[in-house]
């Protein structure tokens, strides 16, 4: 931290990718994300759909280029058996979910439903699989069914479900939340659990490997990472998992609107965390895996707050506001900054729970401050990793303070580099300079902004554009220097050629 806000970039010479896959999402069984979110059913009537799946929320995640999808969980996943979401609907058992709300979940969005729903969105598929009440059979099985072209009978059940080619899934969870809702376990015994079940899970395509992702810490359990990394032969290990969420304290999370100063700020606070963790987990893995051929996957990731009054307390539905643009900023330039190690992630979750993206109320759908940073922020997909160093100004808040400005920047395959600057400053606007050096001349800069009047400001299913991207007009560039000023808790994303 510092008196003034400095920013050298190295402009030449970039190594590391910025991986797509950052820039994950994921939809549970839970709530409204999937039923009423997604898939409002063959029968609807009212909602524009293909095969049940929403048309408007293709069209908006396409905009996101979203490079995977998480699904069915979650804890739901430790508790999902596949073998009832295929078939004729009206024939899938009828269970209840334990987790969420314990409504009833009928099977209607299944294997199917989800896989092809992933082509329509142009997303790979991330499947989460039952290791808590599952077996390693019914895990091969889906396996079997999902990828394998030759003759079996789990490829056999496939085509006569109405689906002849396999539809190859790489990216496969091996349970989740082992620590907890998947389970209880220990590290000890859930990397012997993971060893078994990781054997059997075949890759039977041979053309696409499986990456295998274990079930990782939960914040700052950095024994589960050492004793994973220590007990898992990492041929068989694509990724190591962690969960961190922005959360003031479990037990009283505060309202997601209506927030007050304090309240940002201990968020603020929270979301920060997420750069120590990534830190200390990561060396962690250096000791275990300096070639860094283990990605760390930050699976579940955002805000949680109180549930909007009168809603289920089970579904996790809240709004999404200016505080929940400056989680997804600063969060995403944590990642892409440590995009050696962090290769994956997933917000949680795309649709109607935690910090979601859409949310949806009947036929209406809008698109909330965090969907708009995703938006913004896509450009880093699959670019290189310009590195970066960073002198900011602190935003105090009684007698703590924090660092005011995150940023990153990448150069994508046209040679376009891309600034994204986050002031998460609740008053003040940033002035903040930025050395170019490396070599590299630009001639022009442009940009666009994400901001509001105030912190709690967010768009709704009356007025759905109160918030969206509008140009920036605040960044000039003289020779080498680019003088920029941020507004207060602001998002930037420049482009220089
Ligand atoms: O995203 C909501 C829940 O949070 C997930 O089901 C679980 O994995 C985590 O505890």
């Amino acid at each position: 931290q510092g008196t003034a806000n400095r920013i050298s970039i190295q402009t030449s010479s970039p190594q590391t990718t910025i991986s797509k896959h950052i820039y994950g999402h994921f939809a549970e069984h839970l709530g409204r994300c999937i039923y009423g979110g997604f898939y409002v059913g063959e029968s609807n009537t009212k909602v524009p759909h293909v095969k049940g799946i929403r048309k408007d929320v293709i069209e908006a995640l396409k905009q996101l280029n979203i490079p995977n999808l998480r699904w069915p969980g979650g804890c739901f996943a430790d508790t999902y058996h596949w073998k009832d979401g295929v078939g004729a609907k009206d024939k899938r058992p009828k269970i209840v979910n334990v987790w969420w709300g314990g409504v009833t979940e009928d099977n209607s969005f299944g294997t199917h439903d989800f896989l092809d729903m992933c082509e329509l969105l142009g997303t790979e598929p991330y499947l989460a699989a039952n290791v808590g009440s599952g077996t390693v059979q019914e895990l091969t099985e889906w396996l079997q069914y999902v990828n394998f072209g030759g003759v079996s009978p789990m490829s056999a059940w496939r085509k006569e479900n109405g689906r002849e080619n396999p539809w190859k899934v790489s990216y496969w969870g091996v349970g989740n939340e082992a620590w907890g809702c998947g389970g209880n376990m220990k590290p000890e015994h859930y990397a012997n659990i993971y060893r078994q079940y990781a054997t059997f899970m075949t890759d039977w395509s041979n053309s696409n490997k499986l990456f295998r992702i274990a079930s990782g810490a939960n914040g700052a359990d950095y024994n589960w990472t050492e004793v994973l990394m220590r007990d898992i032969p990492h041929h068989m290990l694509g990724g190591l998992a962690l969960h961190h969420y922005s959360v003031i304290e479990w037990n009283s999370k505060g309202p997601a609107t209506g927030f007050s100063e304090e309240q940002y700020f201990k968020t603020m606070k929270q979301a920060w965390r997420m750069e120590e963790l990534v830190q200390r987990h990561s060396t962690i893995m250096d000791k275990y895996d300096p070639a860094k051929r283990v990605a760390l996957v930050v699976d579940e990731w955002g805000g949680w707050y109180d549930v909007e009054p009168g809603t289920n307390p089970g579904f996790l539905y809240q709004q999404n506001t200016m505080r929940d643009a400056m989680i997804a900023g600063m969060t995403l330039n944590i990642f892409n900054n440590h995009a050696d190690r962090v290769r994956m992630a997933n917000l949680a979750q795309t649709i109607n729970v935690l910090q979601a993206v859409i949310l949806t109320d009947e036929e209406k759908m809008i698109l909330t401050p965090t969907y708009h940073v995703m938006e913004m922020y896509k450009v880093h997909q699959d670019a290189k990793l310009l590195p970066l160093a960073l002198q900011t100004k602190d935003y105090a808040f009684g007698n703590d303070k924090l660092p005011a400005v995150s940023a990153s920047a990448s150069v994508d395959a046209q040679g376009r580099t891309h600034i994204s600057l986050v002031n998460i400053d609740a008053k003040n606007a940033q002035e903040v300079s930025v050395d170019l050096f490396g070599g590299t001349t630009y001639k022009t800069v442009s940009g666009r902004v994400l901001t509001a009047k105030t912190l709690t400001d967010h768009n709704t299913f009356d007025k759905p554009e109160n918030i969206k991207p509008v140009a920036f007009n605040a960044a000039k560039l003289k020779g080498g220097a680019l003088n920029v000023t941020v507004p207060p808790f602001s998002v930037v994303v420049l482009e220089l050629k």
